[in-house]
């Protein structure tokens, strides 16, 4: 009985230990309040994206949900709603990322009707069946979004663009060649959505170097392992690749509001800004891999992007 009782605390301590060092995950732990601040974060309306803006809402910011449906969009405010955060500062405005077209559209609509922007995330990014979302989407929508909204962040400093990437950034280098060809429909599964979050990568890097001196920051963001689950329920959102055989009924997975947390704490955790243009995971500031903090091409990704949306001359 006495061993029982000693085996069944045992447990119960390995569990909780495990659960608040590995499965809990980490959270965003500022405290700030967004009132009177504007934040856009695309792909708004599910997951990651959802969990942040509902977040940015408690804190009492005006959110600009950037989606593609404003069915979904609607049905995120709704639960919003519920959810009590007692914010009716919370709009829908059309944007589909895989048009420049609507990309312009929407800064246009953005620009004439918001006078402000403090925080811009780019979240927006994967599709249902896990990687088949390419550079076009993920780097060039976004990509010429910041840009266009880029003199109304520097009007609003300190400011802030929060980018969407990835681990996955690491299984691939840069291929020119390859981000030419956006045709739609053109796609090579995981290796395009790693090759898209390396860019995602680049361009915060790049873009802190041009931003250097204005106040406006940038930071890219890996939303982090937060939870391990048994054959969990939603569909695994990168193929473990740590989880060996003997582990793969376990899956690594984000819950969306685990997810949520590096993103929000780029968005608004102070102190902060000396790493503009790095790399962050569970809220922390991370090394990247030597060819993901290459400037020159990091230079050469932006000069080829702003021919690619049609930001230059040439
Ligand atoms: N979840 C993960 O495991 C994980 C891991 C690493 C990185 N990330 C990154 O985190 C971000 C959010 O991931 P998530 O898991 O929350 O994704 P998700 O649940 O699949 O949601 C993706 C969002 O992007 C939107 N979107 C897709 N294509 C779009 C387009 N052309 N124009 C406008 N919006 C579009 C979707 O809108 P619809 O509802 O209209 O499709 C949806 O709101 C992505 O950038 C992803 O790459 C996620
Ligand atoms: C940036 O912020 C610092 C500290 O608040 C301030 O002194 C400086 O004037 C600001 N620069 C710009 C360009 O806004």
């Amino acid at each position: 009985m006495v061993a029982l009782i000693v085996a069944v605390a045992a447990a119960v301590s390995v569990y909780i230990f495990i659960y608040y060092n590995f499965l809990k995950g980490v959270k965003c732990k500022s405290d700030v309040s967004l009132n009177g601040r504007t934040v856009i974060v695309t792909g708004a309306n599910t997951g990651i994206g959802k969990e942040t803006a509902l977040d940015m809402a408690r804190r009492g910011a005006r959110v600009v949900l950037a989606c593609r449906s404003k069915d979904r969009a609607e049905a995120a405010r709704f639960s919003r709603r519920e959810d009590k955060t007692s914010n009716n500062q919370v709009v829908f405005m059309h944007l589909d990322l895989a048009s420049l077209k609507s990309v312009r559209a929407f800064a246009e609509t953005f620009l004439k009707s918001e006078p402000q922007l403090h925080i811009l995330i780019n979240n927006a990014g994967k599709t249902e069946d896990g990687f088949s979302m390419g550079v076009g989407v993920n780097h060039f929508g976004h990509f010429l979004l910041t840009n266009l909204l880029l003199e109304r962040l520097k009007q609003c400093v300190p400011s802030r663009v929060v980018v969407l990437a990835s681990e996955t950034y690491r299984m691939v280098g840069l291929d020119f060649s390859k981000l030419s060809r956006t045709e739609p429909g053109h796609t090579n599964g995981f290796l395009d959505y790693a090759h898209s979050k390396l860019c995602n990568v680049l361009f915060a890097r790049e873009l802190s170097n041009r931003l250097e001196g204005t106040n406006v920051t940038c930071y890219s963001v890996h939303p982090g392992e937060h939870s391990i689950t048994l054959c969990g329920h939603q569909p695994a959102p990168i193929p473990a690749p740590r989880a060996g055989p003997g582990l793969s009924r376990f899956t690594l997975q984000y819950t969306p509001q685990g997810g949520a947390q590096t993103s929000i704490h780029c968005a608004v955790q102070e102190g902060i800004e000396r790493f503009s243009g790095r790399y962050f995971s569970d809220c922390r500031v991370r090394e990247v891999v030597a060819h993901a903090r290459d400037d020159a091409v990091a230079r050469k990704l932006w000069e080829f992007s702003e021919r690619m949306v049609g930001l230059s001359a040439d």
